[in-house]
């Protein structure tokens, strides 16, 4: 049996999805508390809102809709591969759509990151690596550090597996099974690290507790 590389890949997902009304599901649920969880994870490490933020892979703006109410209007930045999906949530779940111009939901699957700018303070991929293959993390790894080489704070999320165990499928600590061939993708801290080092990016791995068992790297 074959697997498309990822869901978002699948022709005419994001159409089904929108048409359906499902932009929430589709960056996968748990809607307040995560949108919470990413704003607070920023915060804590010392965001504030004069801070220009970039949402890498930001979907239907559950970060978004939580970051543009706090951020100073026109500070907050975001790619994905669906601009469909991210408008869809600024017209939606945004209490003030003023705040964030359209010109600023960029769609861009490839990591070459047109038309942003030059200096971002705060980059968060939350729930992105955990749909890429290892090679696809490594490239965007690559072109983050390349075109915001700092000083700037990035914060990314992966699924982990302990080193000897990537090879077969793995359920996670909250359930959720995770593959190496396969979304939702593992790999090992040392492939991680390594890709890290190879595009310039030291990592620190933090403590926090995250829905389905991610784990958060601060670049
Ligand atoms: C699990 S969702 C997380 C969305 C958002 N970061 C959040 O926490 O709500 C993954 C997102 O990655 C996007 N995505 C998938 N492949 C991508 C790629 N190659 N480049 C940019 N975005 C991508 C999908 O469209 C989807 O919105």
């Amino acid at each position: 049996m074959t697997h498309p590389p990822s869901p978002y890949l699948v022709p005419g997902f994001y159409d089904r999805a929108l048409a359906e009304g499902r932009h929430r599901d589709i960056v996968g649920g748990r809607w307040e508390e995560t949108g919470r969880l990413q704003l607070s994870l920023l915060t804590a490490h010392g965001m504030q809102p004069r801070h220009r933020l970039l949402d890498i892979g930001a979907g239907s703006l559950r970060l978004g809709c939580k970051a543009v109410p706090y951020l100073d209007p026109g500070h907050y930045h975001a790619t994905d591969a669906s601009r469909a999906l991210m408008l869809r949530g600024r017209a939606v779940e945004l209490p003030d759509p003023d705040r964030l111009p359209e010109a600023h939901l960029i769609e861009d699957a490839a990591f070459a990151f047109p038309g942003l700018p030059p200096h971002v303070d705060y980059l968060i991929a939350f729930g992105l690596f955990t749909h890429l293959p290892p090679g696809d993390t490594a490239l965007a790894l690559e072109r983050i550090a390349q075109r915001w080489p700092g000083p700037r704070v990035f914060l990314f999320t992966v699924f982990l597996a302990p080193e000897g165990q990537e090879s077969a499928s793995l359920r996670q600590p909250d359930g959720v099974v995770t593959h190496p061939d396969r979304p939702p993708w593992h790999l090992t801290e040392a492939s991680l690290s390594a890709m890290a080092t190879a595009a310039g990016l030291t990592l620190t791995r933090q403590p926090d507790r995250l829905p389905r068992g991610q784990v958060l790297f601060l670049a």
